[in-house]
Order: C-alpha cells, then structure tokens, then sequence
C-alpha cells in the first residue's frame, strides 16, 4: 500500500464520524484533501463546513460544499485534520502547510478532533518534524531569539505567508519531551500567534493508515 492509499483509508475511516445536520471542521494538508473529496458524497446529509484554510475552503468549495465563517457556526460537533506527527497521547505537531493557527482554532471549538494519518507520524518522541511557530513579522527576530534561550533552531520558512498575513519559524532539532510545557512556553513569548503542538487540546481519536488497514487509537 503506498502512502497515499493510506491517506486515502483513514479520511474514508472518518468519513464514518459524519452524522446528518452536522457543521464538520475541516483541516489542512494531503490527508484532508482525501477527507474533503469523500465528504462531497456527504454533502446533502451536513450543514455545512468550517475549513480551517483558504485552500480547504477552495476545495470544499469545488466540491459544491457549503463552508461557514467559524464565527457564524458556534460550536463544532467533529473536527477531521491530519497531522506531521502524533506521540501515543495524541499530542501533535501540525503546521506543516501553514495552517496551525486556524486549525488550532477549530480543534479548539470543536468536541470532537478526529485526526488523520498514515503510520510514519507516529512517533514516540515528537521533534524530528521542525515544530512551526506562526510569529507577526515585527517580532520575527525577537521570537528567533527566545527559541534559541529554548534550545530551538528557528529557521524562517522562506517566501511563505500564512493566510493571517504572518511569518513561520520552523524549530529544528529540539526533542519535545514536555509537549505541554513548550506549547504554554512558546505561546507566552511576545510576538507569537500559536505554535504547532497540539498538546493542550490533543486529538481525542487517531485513525492510522498501515498496509494492514486502518488503526484506531483514542
Ligand atoms: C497543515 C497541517 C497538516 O495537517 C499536516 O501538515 C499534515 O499534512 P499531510 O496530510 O499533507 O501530511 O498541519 O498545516
């Protein structure tokens, strides 16, 4: 099974969580995109969607699916979103489109985070993925700084804005052994938007695409 047809199975697999008159979250990445292409079959059974970027929205769009401001759609029932890595409590690292503080603000008005990925991002040690940190761009350099007094090598992701109008810093090389404890450190640093752990608000169920089939961890 490649990559991709693992991708594939999981966002089918959580196609399975979609119930009638729902507003879906949707996030970001391959993974969704494989999750929004199926939830068009769905799309007479839900009221609408949140997407959690400009370029999901545009796919839902295509699709003929209704998305809905965030501010207008209140609580969300289900928020389906992949992931660059996942330790064994559902802890992520996301943003590796760009997308984390959007999808951060759906995963947090959501009750349900259903995350989507094939096996390679899970991890027991999260960090080999550079953790993204979404800063305002004055405090590019000030927030570089302070990730360094962490132990952090930011590394400004090139010629990328994010649809808030922001700059990445990519952190590489830093093993994340207290998720917790960095997503509330990072976030306190002046200058910073959000940071790409989803530690505080983990994923509640994790569908693993392996050659086997699809894992569910929760
Ligand atoms: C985007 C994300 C994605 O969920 C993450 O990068 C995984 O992407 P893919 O499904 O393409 O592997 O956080 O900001």
């Amino acid at each position: 099974m490649t990559q991709d047809e693992m991708k594939k199975a999981v966002a089918e697999a959580a196609l399975e969580y979609v119930e009638s008159g729902m507003i879906v979250g949707v996030g970001t990445g391959s993974t969704a995109n494989f999750f929004i292409d199926g939830l068009a079959k769905l799309k007479g059974k839900i009221d609408g969607t949140v997407a959690s970027s400009v370029a999901s929205a545009d796919r839902l769009k295509g699709h003929g699916i209704q998305v809905l401001d965030s501010n207008d759609a209140g609580q969300l029932p289900l928020y389906v979103d992949g992931a660059d890595e996942s330790n064994r409590y559902l802890h992520l690292i996301k943003g590796g489109g760009g997308a984390l503080t959007r999808e951060k603000i759906v995963a947090a008005a959501s009750d349900k985070f259903v995350c989507i990925a094939d096996e390679s991002k899970l991890v027991d040690v999260m960090g080999k993925f550079p953790l993204p940190v979404e800063v305002i761009p004055m405090a590019r350099s000030y927030v570089a700084r302070e990730i360094v007094k962490l132990g952090g090598e930011p590394v400004l992701r090139e010629g990328f804005t994010t649809d808030n109008g922001n700059v990445i810093l990519d952190i590489h090389n830093m093993e994340i052994m207290e998720p917790v404890k960095l997503e509330t450190t990072l976030n306190g640093i002046v200058g910073v938007v959000t940071n790409g752990l989803f530690a505080i608000r983990p994923a509640d169920v994790l569908l693993l695409g392996t050659p086997a089939g699809v894992d569910k961890l929760e």
